[in-house]
């Protein structure tokens, strides 16, 4: 199995968190998500004390929290002691809605609206990663009204290319991300926010891409933004606190992807690190990260339910299930690869070629295109592996289908985390 939280039962349904996954498409219906809240402290537990080993417990690890959005799961990473990064005025007020602390978040986005930056301000949020100038200067100007000085980190963009998916690649030079080194850019802004009254600058961020399975990317940019952060001293005299590198770390999906080990990474990004910092006679700064995928992946599950399989003479074969697109637009998106299996028979072994097909009216709702699968027919529930991250936080309306429900297992209990959507709810704003 893709992951040890997936085996398989003696009465050959596939298990999940130890849950019989036939049984809970029997209770709550499918498309249905499913979330290991085990896996989730697991994940956390791991990054959280692999970044206190190797940076130190001033490093707060961060949970990208854009990976995977609900009220839930910001209880959970708060139990776990992680701070966390919002995007959006809305990820912030789900946060908040459970009590996060409002210190420990990260406000990141290219384009944050003047409603979301005041909305964060009076809020208290901990830090602003600001991304350009006129959010620098709007930043200002409102904490100045409020009387207060407010924490941020500079978006920079490092100029590299990590060789992931071209649509996650963030962190090169022509990026709408963040103002580059490169061009001197990121000079004027570091030096625009020294002078600014009401803002204190703490450091600087970049996030390279996502996906990433070596150390190389990281340390790269890290060597990038250590340079800067020389010149800076040099010119300047300013050293920063705080450098930022994003997240990114790689999750296995399908078999042949690396397993790759966060202790394994940061103990080599931290091995490169130190010398960098020694090299350039800088004061060492606090190391920050911010892990999406990695906290949220493997702790999810989606499941469907077959409805036809469908064979084009000679060409394809299609399972058409009841999801799709609207639930995961990551194939359609990315061509992302899965792990598929037929939970009600399990053990059965991947005989032909079979494309999984969704419900939404156009021909690119697939999941997968002809890979070995299992047999399937009418009926059976698929289960698509390691799909906690970029799912449920990616879904939509799309041909007005309802979002899918969300349940969560913890410890061989079950609970309704996100009610499924009804056709109400899909017209409840409109007039
Ligand atoms: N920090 C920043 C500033 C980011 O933009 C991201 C992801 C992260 C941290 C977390 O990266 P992670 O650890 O999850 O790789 N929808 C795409 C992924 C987009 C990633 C966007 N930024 C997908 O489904 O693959």
């Amino acid at each position: 199995m893709i992951h040890n939280n997936i085996s398989v039962l003696d009465n050959g349904h596939l298990a999940f968190a130890d849950a019989d996954v036939v049984e809970l498409a029997k209770k709550y219906g499918t498309p249905l998500y499913l979330i290991d809240e085990n896996k989730i402290r697991e994940n956390c537990r791991k990054y959280k004390s692999t970044v206190e080993k190797y940076f130190g417990s001033e490093s707060l690890p961060l949970y990208a929290s854009k990976a995977l959005c609900y009220k839930d799961i910001y209880r959970i990473i708060n139990s776990e002691g992680l701070g966390i990064d919002v995007v959006s005025g809305g990820e912030l007020y789900t946060a908040l809605s459970v009590g996060f602390p409002a210190e420990k978040v990260y406000f990141h986005g290219n384009n944050k609206t003047e409603f979301e930056i005041t909305y964060a301000l009076d809020n208290n949020i901990g830090c602003f990663v600001v991304d350009n100038f006129d959010e620098l200067y709007f930043l200002n100007d409102e904490a100045a009204k409020r009387g207060v000085v407010q924490n941020i980190l500079l978006r920079l963009s490092p100029g590299i290319d990590p060789h992931t998916h071209r649509a996650v690649v963030t962190g090169n030079v022509d990026s709408k991300f963040g103002l580059p080194i490169e061009t001197g850019q990121a000079f004027e802004f570091v030096s625009a926010a020294l002078n600014c009254k009401n803002i204190n600058l703490e450091g600087i961020h970049c996030h390279i891409g996502s996906q990433i399975f070596d150390k190389y990317p990281f340390t790269d940019a890290a060597k990038n933004m250590l340079d800067f952060a020389l010149l800076v001293k040099n010119e300047l005299g300013y050293s920063f606190k705080k450098i930022n590198l994003g997240g990114g770390i790689g999750v296995r999906y399908v078999e042949s992807d690396s397993k790759s080990d966060i202790d394994e990474i940061m103990c080599e990004i931290k091995n490169e690190l130190d010398e960098l910092v020694s090299e350039r006679g800088l004061d060492k700064p606090i190391f920050l990260f911010e892990m999406g995928r990695y906290i949220a992946a493997n702790a999810g599950m989606t499941l469907y339910t077959v409805g036809s399989v469908k064979e084009i003479k000679g060409y394809k074969k299609y399972v058409c299930i009841d999801g799709g697109m609207c639930d995961n637009p990551r194939f359609a998106l990315y061509q992302s690869k899965y792990t598929f299996y037929n939970a009600s028979n399990a053990n059965s072994e991947p005989e032909e070629l079979g494309t999984i097909a969704g419900r939404c009216c156009e021909s690119g709702d697939v999941l997968s295109d002809e890979i070995k699968l299992q047999n399937f027919s009418r009926g059976d529930i698929l289960a698509v592996a390691v799909t906690g991250a970029y799912n449920y936080a990616m879904s939509s309306n799309y041909n007005r289908v309802p979002k899918p429900a969300m349940v969560s297992i913890s410890n061989g209990n079950e609970r309704l985390v996100v009610k499924r959507q009804t056709y109400e709810d899909i017209i409840a704003n409109e007039i």
